[in-house]
């Protein structure tokens, strides 16, 4: 398998690879270690099926269904829709998902491994995502800093979230309330198989950091969101149609990029891989 790193501290490109054919396993032995390595995997030019997405999917781990079931809009359960596109009056999926800086579903206890997201239809212009990797960022903190960070937590909120990001949408359900509880992760995090630190942050989506008074938590938090998306460790992703990223949401943040959602279309469909492991 031909490869190439794509940035200092993240991504890994995979050439010349059709995952349509079957993949046999020592190949996904090796995407499988590579997304260690490198926290995020890029395969282009994929002309896949929505069956062919999800299998492959799968051989990470189980797949999540997304809370928000009004965008699991294909056959597949499996496959969360992004999108600003509407038929007869009805979205597809969700617009402007993922505006922010976050990793995905770390307002769950268990939060995910990692995501697979492949491009179906993207802008000409615009609708990049940014990914930083949040091991380089803590392993850049000076000693100190680090220590001061040790044992703190903090509280995500996806009903907290969803309020900030989603003003104008009708609020979340009693049912999506009661599967999306608050939770609480520590501020670094130890990945189960790398055993490389990372900060684990994310704007919107924590409410605060427990024990500290409320301006404190608000600014250390805004400097750790601050820090962990500095140039130095971020990668910039300019979608073709065909692309598929997976990412390692342990170690990972991303942020969608906007684009002009009345002239162009944007689809992207993403598998979301269980996790196996609570933060800690
Ligand atoms: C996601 C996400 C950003 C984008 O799929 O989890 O945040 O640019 N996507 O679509
Ligand atoms: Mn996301």
């Amino acid at each position: 398998m031909r490869v190439q790193k794509m940035h200092p501290v993240i991504g890994l490109e995979i050439l010349d690879l059709d995952l349509s054919n079957p993949l046999p396993d020592e190949s996904f032995k090796q995407i499988r270690a590579g997304l260690n390595e490198y926290s995020l995997i890029l395969i282009r030019n994929q002309n896949l099926t929505e069956e062919q997405h999800v299998n492959f999917s799968k051989r990470f781990g189980n797949l999540m269904t997304h809370v928000l079931t009004q965008y699991l809009t294909t056959p597949y359960p499996e496959l969360y829709v992004l999108s600003n596109k509407s038929i007869n009056g009805k979205p597809i999926g969700n617009h402007k998902e993922g505006w922010n800086w976050h990793s995905d579903w770390s307002y769950y206890e268990v939060p995910c491994l990692g995501s697979v997201l492949y491009a179906r239809e993207v802008p000409p212009e615009g609708g990049d995502t940014l990914f930083s990797s949040m091991c380089a960022a803590y392993e850049a903190l000076d000693d100190n800093f680090k220590k001061r960070l040790l044992g703190l937590e903090a509280v995500h909120s996806y009903v907290g979230y969803f309020g900030k990001a989603f003003k104008d949408r009708a609020p979340l359900s009693d049912a999506q309330r009661a599967r999306t509880p608050d939770v609480t992760h520590p501020i670094v995090r130890t990945h189960p198989e790398t055993g490389r630190k990372s900060l684990y942050v994310g704007e919107d989506i924590i409410s605060h950091i427990i024990g500290l008074e409320k301006g404190e938590s608000a600014d250390l938090l805004a400097q750790l969101n601050a820090h962990a998306v500095s140039e130095e460790f971020v990668y910039r992703h300019n979608w073709r149609e065909g692309d598929l990223i997976i990412w390692d949401n342990r170690c990972t943040m991303h942020c969608a990029t906007p684009y002009d959602d009345q002239k162009y279309f944007r689809v992207m469909h993403r598998a979301t891989i269980e996790g196996v492991d609570r933060p800690r």
